[in-house]
């Protein structure tokens, strides 16, 4: 059974005050939101606030908190990087790897990335996997390629139990914080195209367990339309999840 997935990404945004704000504002009107408990919610803000929106955020059903990226090793002499651990001992529960961000600006590769995934499952914890092409790409037509590619390069060695506990996320370059959202139809094309994807890998079940969210200028406006595509489970959210009212009307944008 696919999981209804919402997460926002805060990435590099809000001061403190502004991120418990933030979240104090969402949980509020989570609360008693019945309709929404099913739905998985993840809020992902940057590594000093996680303990806090982690424990602002207990108590509410379906509510997580995640990291946006995480070390590839596990441990040791590596000045700057927060490991996967760190991120479990703070109430993190999910861990983006492979943004487009951090593939462009910090030029993680395929290798490092599966390490990641790797490190990531070794703590139980869910790895929300990023995929997405440029502009270029897809005037190229090469999106599909790209997309699979990214998928085999860093998620195939996994076995089929393993690869059930990852969360892919579908999110195009050109959409990610440009206003340009895929339309619905690009967005099912390449969800069906994933999914197909990882049916002919690990077969049927596995495929139809594996949620896939779409990401890139994904709105309160726009995102019914998106979700109600077959094959979107739901969405990762960059600017409108900065805004509780919105974030939480995109919750509420899953079909009846
Ligand atoms: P925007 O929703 O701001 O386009 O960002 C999407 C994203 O990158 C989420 O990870």
């Amino acid at each position: 059974m696919r999981k209804k997935i919402v997460a926002g990404n805060w990435k590099m945004n809000k001061l403190y005050s502004e991120a418990v704000e933030l979240v104090d504002e969402i949980t509020i009107m989570l609360k008693d939101d019945i309709k929404s408990d099913d739905i998985v919610k993840i809020l992902i803000p940057s590594f000093p606030y996680l303990r806090k929106v982690a424990r602002h955020s207990h108590g509410i059903k379906n509510l997580f908190t995640g990291a946006q990226n995480c070390a590839y090793e596990e441990g040791g002499a590596f000045t700057g990087e927060v490991s996967a651990a760190m991120i479990k001992s703070l109430g993190g529960t999910h861990i983006i790897i492979g943004h487009s961000e951090r593939r462009s600006y910090f030029h993680e590769t395929h290798e490092e990335l599966k390490k990641k995934v790797n490190i990531v499952l070794g703590q139980s914890l869910t790895p929300i996997f990023c995929v997405g092409e440029s502009q270029e790409k897809r005037h190229a037509k090469e999106h599909f390629s790209v997309v699979e590619k990214q998928i085999s390069d860093s998620l195939f060695h996994l076995n089929a139990a393993e690869f059930g506990k990852v969360v892919l996320a579908y999110e195009p370059v050109w959409a990610i914080g440009t206003g340009l959202t895929a339309t619905s139809q690009q967005a099912q094309e390449m969800h069906l195209f994933i999914r197909t994807l990882i049916d002919k890998k690990y077969g049927k079940e596995t495929a139809n367990s594996v949620s896939i969210l779409y990401g890139g200028s994904c709105n309160a406006k726009n995102a019914a339309e998106l979700f109600a595509c077959p094959d979107v489970d739901g969405g990762l959210i960059g600017g409108a999840s900065l805004v509780a009212k919105d974030f939480v009307t995109i919750i509420h944008s899953f079909p009846s």
